[in-house]
Order: structure tokens, then C-alpha cells, then sequence
């Protein structure tokens, strides 16, 4: 099929590229004329493991093509992907004007029956205001116009894998001809008729995805209720170690005995510095803004932004405690981006603590796998670094902020060689108590034991 991705973020990339991958013929467009410029020359503007691939793989094909003119996008496409970005307003609510701009654009150069497709998240009844945009904006030009919702479940870091192997394809639709050309969209992923680009040679035995067809109304729900009830999740495990904190339990033992209960899961139980990035935070506030407005009052989902909010202060006050005076300090930071595989920075729970601690007069010297050059345009003041044992070197405290694996591998004795006092704060939890105790460190994390180094152990 013919398809346009209107938005060339990390929503329509990863989407418009899979579903070129996958076989259907997509013309992507953005209004950002330097970055379809950059994805012409092959050049992607955000770092998402694997999309590179499928991104050349599907133009080498023909298939994948980029362009600024929305309207050319819009004429030659028989359905229309939406993924432009729904930022947060000061108010909390999501900002449509992006989606509103690109009904216009699309209502006035559609010359045949198109599909509408919202995948941006977006508060429920937008799908409401966009048909009535559309039918206004296109009233002149004899175009019919359909939408629908399909909200994306994509985890950055694992956007690819996610496309091809989603749990659920969710298509809110409100005709029998949206949800038959929804599926005919899907057909490769429902039936696993596509190379995957993530699993190779073959991909583990799994259940193929659920294509659940609901309202357009439950369809936007649905992606606000899930991202949400993830925050929900994290922020629980958060409380619950504060708890383990003042009674002497250990978090990791309860929230898998929890994750256990096939009921409760085990994911998205991890205790740390709470969630942050694009999604989570913004979504929680919109769908309480959303429910607020419809008389609903969401106070539950308030508590979990709260809880959220106030690990960076916990963080802290936990530097503060073990260096007794912050001012002067050199403090290293390992992990910048909000979670790992991205350089994604946006909300990034990291970027507090560190800007919370230049605001304190610590010295600042920090790094990230990749996240390095987007956190220079946020981060002043700071000395930036490649190597994390350079970050190390002479600091009076390490902090771990983002849980990428190249840092649970890191050779931690030369770390303590390298440190002029062995403090370790693991922002994440993700190394081991007894192990670093072990090897020397001061060690700090959320909700597990505390147990005293005993430096006379390590000493060379
Ligand atoms: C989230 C959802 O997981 C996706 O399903 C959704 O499609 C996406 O938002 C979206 O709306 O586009 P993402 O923002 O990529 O995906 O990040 P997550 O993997 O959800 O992680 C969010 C944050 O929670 C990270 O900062 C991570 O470090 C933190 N986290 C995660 C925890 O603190 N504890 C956990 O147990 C899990």
C-alpha cells in the first residue's frame, strides 16, 4: 500500500521505516527541511540501535523515500501516518497545534479518499477534532476523508525489535474499511512475513501479536492508560524500597517475589531515580490534565508524579549525606541519557541531579556512551568525558545515573584504583552491594542494605 508518515521524529521514523522494511511503499515528510536533507544522504538525526539498517535496507529497495512537501506526501498516499510531536504546554496538557497544522496541509491537498492515521499520543476526542478539521479543511476538494488511532507501544532503545514483534497492533477505528486496510497495513507483522532486521539467522519461537480493533475513543485511552500505568508501576517500587530503606528489607528480594505473581509481572519494578524521557513523564500529566478537565479527578496518577519527582531531591540528599560538604567536589557522573540504547536526554532524570549539584558548587565531570554531544547544548559548566575511567580518576564520588550495560561491565576495581575516595552512588541499582563492598567502595543505592566498605580489602 501507499503510505505517508507525516513527522520524521523517532515515532515516523522507526514506523515509516519498518513498514517500507515490510513491503509497502512509504514517502516520509517533515517540515524540517535540514533534517529530511540529512535522511536523503542516509544520515539518521537520532541514535536508535538498528534503524539504520532498516532505514537503508528499505531505500536501497526503493521503497522508503523523504520529502519537506507534506502536500505531495499527502496526494500519492492512501493512508497517512500522524506522528508529529505532542509536547507538554505549562499547563501539563498536550500541545495539538503540530497535529492540527498537519490536518490542514493534508485536508487541502487530498484529491482521493484518504485514511488518517493518529499515532502521535494524543488525549482521547483528538480523533473527534481531527476528522472535523480535515472535513472543513478539505470541503472544497471532494476528498473523504477516515480516521483512525493506532497508537505505538515503542520503547527507544528497542524501537526495531518492538515494530516487528509488538504484543498488541491496537486500531481504533470507526468503519469497516479503516480497520480492513489497518490490517492489510499489518499484514506482514500479524502473519511474520518480513526479515527481521533484529533476530538473526531466525526469531525466537513467540506468540504472534493481538490486533485488537477497538473505538477511536478507547484507542487513544488505551496508549495514555499504559504508559501511565508503567509510571504507576515504577513509582510503587520506588515507595517500596524507601520502606525496605527504613525497615531493613532489601527491594530486590520483594519486587521479585512480587514479579512473581503473574498478576503483578516483574517488569517495570526496578527501583532507582524513577522514569523519565518523552513519554512517561508528559503522558502522566496529560491524562491527568485530560481527566481533570472531564471531571475526573486523578489523584492517584498525581502520586505517582509526585513519588517520581522527588527521587532526584532523595539522590541528592543522599550525595550530600555521604560527602558531607558538596561544594568543591568533584563528583563523576556515568550516564546522562534517560535510559539506556538512546541520546535521548529530554526529561532525563541524570540531567537533574547533575544540574542539582552544579546549583550546590560540586565540580561536575560527566559522560554517556552516546548522549556525550546532546547533553552539551543542556549542561553548562560541566567538563564532558568519553572515558568512564577518566571520570573516575581523582573524583570524590561516582555517580551511576542510567543503567547501560557497559557500565555494569566496567572493570570496577581499576574504578576504586582510579577514584581519591571510593564513594559510589548507583542511581539505578545496578551493581552489586556485597561486590562492591568487597572491592572497597562506599557504596549507596535505593531500598538495599547498606553495608560499610572495608577498604583495608582492596588495596592496589
Ligand atoms: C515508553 C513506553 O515504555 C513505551 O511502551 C511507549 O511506546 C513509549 O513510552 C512512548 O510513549 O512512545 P520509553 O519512553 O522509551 O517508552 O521508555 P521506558 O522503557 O518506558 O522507560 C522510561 C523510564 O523509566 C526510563 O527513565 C527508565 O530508566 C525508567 N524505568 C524503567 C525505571 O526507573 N524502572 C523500571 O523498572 C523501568
Amino acid at each position: 500500500m501507499r503510505l505517508a508518515v507525516v513527522g520524521c521524529g523517532y515515532v515516523g521514523l522507526v514506523t515509516g521505516s519498518c513498514l517500507a522494511e515490510a513491503g509497502h511503499e512509504v514517502i516520509a515528510t517533515d517540515v524540517d527541511s535540514a533534517r529530511i536533507g540529512m535522511l536523503n544522504v542516509g544520515r539518521l538525526p537520532i541514535y536508535e540501535p538498528g534503524l539504520d539498517r532498516v532505514m537503508e535496507s528499505a531505500s536501497a529497495a526503493g521503497r522508503l523515500r523523504f520529502t519537506s512537501d507534506c502536500a505531495e506526501a499527502a496526494r500519492v498516499a492512501d493512508a497517512i501516518f500522524i506522528c508529529v510531536g505532542t509536547p507538554p504546554l505549562d499547563s501539563g496538557e498536550a500541545d495539538l497545534s503540530a497535529i492540527d497544522n498537519v490536518a490542514r496541509q493534508i485536508a487541502s491537498a487530498a484529491r482521493s479518499a484518504k485514511l488518517v492515521i493518529e499515532k502521535s499520543t494524543v488525549p482521547a476526542q483528538t480523533g473527534e477534532q481531527l476528522r472535523h478539521a480535515l472535513q472543513i479543511y478539505g470541503r472544497s476538494n471532494g476528498a473523504a476523508f477516515r480516521v483512525a488511532s493506532n497508537p505505538e507501544f515503542l520503547r527507544e532503545g528497542t524501537a526495531v525489535g518492538d515494530f516487528f514483534h509488538p504484543d498488541r497492533i491496537v486500531v481504533g477505528v470507526e468503519d469497516p474499511e479503516s480497520e480492513r486496510q489497518l490490517r492489510e497495513i499489518y499484514q506482514p507483522f500479524l502473519e511474520g512475513r518480513f526479515h527481521c532486521p533484529v533476530h538473526e539467522p531466525k526469531c525466537p519461537p513467540a506468540p504472534g501479536p493481538v490486533f485488537l480493533v477497538t473505538t477511536i475513543a478507547s484507542a487513544e485511552l488505551i496508549k495514555h492508560a499504559s504508559n501511565s500505568f508503567l509510571g504507576l508501576k515504577i513509582s510503587y517500587a520506588n515507595v517500596i524500597a524507601d520502606l525496605c530503606e527504613r525497615l531493613g528489607g532489601n527491594v530486590e528480594e520483594v519486587t521479585r517475589a512480587m514479579g512473581l505473581d503473574p498478576r503483578i509481572g516483574p517488569h517495570f519494578l526496578n527501583a532507582g531515580l524513577g522514569f523519565g524521557g518523552f513519554c512517561l513523564p508528559k503522558d502522566i500529566q496529560a491524562f491527568i490534565r485530560l481527566a481533570g478537565k472531564h471531571g475526573v479527578d486523578f489523584g492517584l496518577l498525581k502520586e505517582v508524579e509526585a513519588v517520581n519527582k522527588h527521587r532526584i531531591e532523595q539522590f541528592v540528599e543522599k550525595v550530600r549525606r555521604a560527602l558531607w560538604v558538596v561544594k568543591e567536589k568533584t563528583v563523576g557522573v556515568l550516564g546522562l541519557a534517560f535510559k539506556p540504547n538512546t541520546d535521548d536526554i529530554r526529561f532525563a532524570p541524570a540531567i537533574d541531579v547533575v544540574r542539582r549539584l552544579i546549583a550546590e558548587g560540586a565540580r561536575l565531570r560527566v559522560s554517556d556512551p552516546v548522549a556525550i554531544e546532546r547533553a552539551r547544548s543542556v549542561l553548562k559548566g560541566v567538563e564532558f568525558v568519553e572515558d568512564a575511567y577518566h571520570v573516575a580518576r581523582g573524583a570524590d564520588a561516582l555517580l551511576l545515573l542510567t543503567e547501560w550495560r557497559e557500565y555494569r561491565e566496567l572493570d570496577w576495581k581499576r574504578i576504586h584504583r582510579e577514584m581519591g575516595r571510593p564513594l559510589l552512588l548507583d542511581g539505578r541499582n545496578i551493581l552489586a552491594p556485597a561486590k562492591m563492598k568487597e572491592l572497597g567502595f562506599e557504596y549507596h543505592s535505593f531500598g538495599r542494605p547498606e553495608l560499610s566498605a572495608n577498604p583495608v580489602l582492596v588495596s592496589s
